[in-house]
């Protein structure tokens, strides 16, 4: 067998070919690499670490914090600020940016992040993972501020997960499609094992938490109970259904093998967005899809091109599968 590109490796012949992976940003992406592997291994050790249940505390936006939300917090933020490649963070799990203190060199880039997304199955040994999406600070701001991240998902300069799963996978995106790492723990680095990753554009999979349907909008309704209808229906075939509860764990199974994944809006909070987060799940998830030839919006338009207006703002989410993707969205414009 021959041996595997590792990440690094394929990070330089990147930007050798493409010229799209500068050094401060391929020195990024392999600080939140190594940074996935530690919460790898905290994740690893499950209830002989000690990582298991409730912190304690809520964040931002009034969920309780799982003790792994904040040591996967605590671990990229240590691992990110020190390097001179990055001018500030902003996570899910905190208030405020991070803004890197003066003792360390500023870069130019700033990084965001779901430190722990599928909390809800941390205790239940359900996969999980880390999402993250790099942008710019853009030309000519000179001291970072919560404005200098209010950028749409289009223009990310690279996004991703690691998914902590039967494997750890670190999945990737630097504009030049999707690429899959698996995790060596006898080497400790990550290695290439998939390229060029495409979502078939059919699917029969669809991924929503059923429990809410009764407060779907009626596009959304309409699209999963034609479905539901199976090969009697209008669709005239039979679908299956999964749902994690982790969107990286539901996302990863649509790259691999298709699927449509739905957090849509409903009227329990007529005036809440969605549930998912537009800077630290929707926006690196959306962009990961469309490199693979999916497809993302939010019933009304690509979630790629909404303008964000707050660092914590959420969303509603419609991705995978081009044509099924295409279906919901229009279903949406009839109403
Ligand atoms: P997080 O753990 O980062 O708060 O995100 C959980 C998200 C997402 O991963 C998942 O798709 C969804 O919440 C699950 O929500 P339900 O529990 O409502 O099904
Ligand atoms: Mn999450
Ligand atoms: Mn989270």
């Amino acid at each position: 067998m021959t041996k595997p590109i590792s990440l690094s490796r394929y990070l330089v012949e990147e930007q050798r070919e493409r010229g799209n992976i500068p050094a401060q940003l391929r020195l990024l992406l392999e600080v939140v690499a190594r940074a996935c592997k530690g919460i790898s291994h905290a994740v690893n050790k499950g209830a002989l670490g000690d990582v298991l249940g409730s912190a304690g505390s809520e964040n931002v936006q009034g969920e309780v914090q799982k003790k792994l939300d904040i040591i996967a917090n605590d671990v990229l933020i240590e691992a990110n600020e020190w390097g001179g490649h990055l001018a500030a963070m902003a996570s899910e799990e905190m208030d405020n940016i991070y803004v890197v203190p003066n003792r360390y060199p500023q870069g130019e880039y700033l990084l965001l992040f779901d430190p722990l997304d599928g909390s809800s199955n941390i205790d239940v040994n359900v996969s999980i993972g880390t999402i993250f999406s790099v942008l710019q600070k853009p030309e000519g701001s000179s001291a970072v501020s919560e404005q200098d991240f209010l950028q749409a998902g289009a223009k990310q300069v690279a996004a991703g997960y690691c998914v902590y799963g039967p494997q750890t996978m670190l999945v990737l995106t630097v504009g030049d499609g999707v690429v899959m790492f698996t995790l060596d723990r006898e080497q400790g680095s990550f290695a290439l094992t998939q390229q060029n990753v495409k979502v078939p554009e059919d699917t029969q999979e669809f991924s929503i938490n059923m429990s809410n349907m009764r407060h779907w909008a009626p596009p959304v309704k309409r699209y999963v109970d034609e479905c539901l209808q199976g090969q009697d229906g209008v669709r005239g075939k039979n679908f299956n259904m999964r749902w994690i509860a982790s969107m990286v764990a539901d996302v990863h199974r649509i790259l691999m093998r298709g699927g449509i994944f739905m957090y849509p809006w409903d009227q329990r909070e007529p005036n809440k967005q969605g549930k998912l987060r537009l800077m630290y799940e929707a926006n690196p998830m959306s962009w990961l899809i469309e490199q693979a030839g999916g497809a993302s919006t939010n019933g009304h338009q690509r979630i790629l091109d909404i303008q964000p207006t707050q660092l914590h703002e959420r969303v509603s989410v419609i991705l995978g599968s081009k044509n099924e993707v295409e279906r919901v969205t229009a279903y949406h414009a009839k109403v």
